[in-house]
């Protein structure tokens, strides 16, 4: 059993995840989803969020699917959102939006990615290394947000 799943079962990856100030990874949707491999489990990734209800302020996030989808500016055009794998690549720690530096964070070793998924530093006090989080494509209809592979 790996570390977030032990944690998830606990209720304490939860908890983890709620408690921050201005880490974001709490916004609603269904899951966060074990998932390391881009997407919900192997499965396609395809779903849609209503930009002005879901997401009514920058900074807004949500997480379905093992994706986080952050609004990231006014504008609802796709270039104001952003959706990343939800999932740490490094021990599956939940990525969260740290609103204050514009950027993600892992909550479990504190490795930090870039608005595109590329990797700001790694694990901290923790063996190994991290990836690049995975991105996924944005598509905007009206107020309707579509998030595929
Ligand atoms: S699980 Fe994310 S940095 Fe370790």
């Amino acid at each position: 059993m790996k570390r977030n799943e032990f944690l998830s079962k606990l209720g304490i990856g939860a908890a983890l995840v709620c408690t921050g100030g201005v880490l974001h990874a709490c916004g609603g949707g269904d899951d966060a989803g074990p998932s390391n491999n881009g997407g919900n489990n192997g499965n396609p990734v395809n779903f849609t969020f209503d930009a002005s209800t879901d997401f009514p302020n920058i900074g807004s996030s949500k997480v379905k699917q093992g994706v986080i989808v952050v609004r990231t500016a006014a504008t609802i055009v796709a270039s104001s959102f952003v959706a990343l794998d939800a999932i740490c690549p490094h021990e599956q720690g939940s990525i969260m939006y740290d609103e204050t530096n514009n950027r993600f964070e892992c909550a479990l070793h504190h490795s930090r990615y870039q608005l595109d998924g590329s990797v700001i530093n790694g694990p901290v006090n923790s063996a190994g290394s991290t990836r690049a989080l995975k991105k996924y494509n944005i598509a905007i209809n009206g107020n309707v947000i579509t998030i595929t592979e």
